[in-house]
């Protein structure tokens, strides 16, 4: 029994001390058939994963380390809609619950003031048409002071905390963002993902941005315009309209 005041979300919850990654240990569980809203949680990762085969900075007790497993009734190709779907619910909570007026970077970051407070990781297991679990890893950082962070993420990554120069409880956010992704998950299963794509485009710092886009066999730059109904980014260079699919491709400020 949890007091959590979700239906769906929470319905087995795994809490460690200290995990190699939550997203690993939802994996394990999702595919020996644990029910869809399994929550992992851990105080600390030693080895966090975040996209591009890049680590995650998990201290101890400083930020919510979280992966949830659903089961969507979605095609595989909307897969990576349930990234723009979980960064939507996130960014919607984080405000609410401690007004940082922080905004969306294409396609699994939550940035403010230009450096990253929450990543994204969505992972999926699909046979055929069909998903067979999505686990969605999140990694939000709360209470880190600015000089904790390692050199290497130093101008690139920020917390909560120090954004609002004052701690947060993370028991009450991490309430605040389940009932809210919970929200948002039950909202595109009844109607689809347009409306999301609506908040997405609001909640947006990518769009209006000239942007860099790296990718494994090209590079350019262009103005990021819109993202389209399956989530990729619209990218207007000099030439020609271009459609970036999140897949290995990183964006950097121009
Ligand atoms: C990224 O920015 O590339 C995504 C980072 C995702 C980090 C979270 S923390 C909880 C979950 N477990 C992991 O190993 N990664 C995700």
């Amino acid at each position: 029994k949890n007091d959590l005041s979700t239906q769906v979300l929470g319905k087995e919850i795994y809490w460690f001390d200290s995990i190699d990654s939550t997203s690993n240990e939802a994996k394990k569980l999702a595919a020996a058939g644990c029910p869809e809203g399994t929550l992992v949680l851990a105080e600390a990762q030693c080895t966090g994963r975040g996209r591009l085969a890049r680590g995650w900075f998990s201290p101890r007790g400083k930020g919510i380390w979280l992966s949830v497993v659903l089961r969507p009734p979605f095609q595989p190709y909307d897969a990576p809609k349930c990234t723009l779907m979980t960064a939507v619910a996130l960014t919607r909570a984080i405000r609410r619950a401690t007004g940082v007026p922080c905004g969306i970077k294409w396609p699994n970051d939550i940035l403010y003031n230009g450096k990253k407070v929450v990543g994204i990781l969505t992972e999926m297991s699909a046979e055929m048409d069909a998903i067979n679990y999505v686990v969605l890893g999140m990694g939000t950082n709360v209470n880190i002071a600015a000089d904790e962070f390692p050199d290497e993420l130093a101008g690139i990554a920020t917390s909560l905390a120090e954004a609002a120069g004052r701690p947060f409880c993370r028991k009450t956010l991490l309430k605040e963002i389940l009932a809210e992704l919970e929200t948002v998950y039950l909202e595109v299963s009844r109607s689809g993902f347009d409306s999301i794509l609506k908040e997405w485009r609001r909640l947006s710092v990518t769009l209006g941005q000239t942007v860099q886009v790296v990718g494994p066999d090209k590079q350019f730059s262009g103005l990021a315009v819109d993202i389209d109904a399956s989530g990729a980014l619209l990218v207007q260079t000099d030439g020609s309209l271009e459609t970036v699919i999140a897949g290995d491709v990183s964006i950097r400020p121009a």
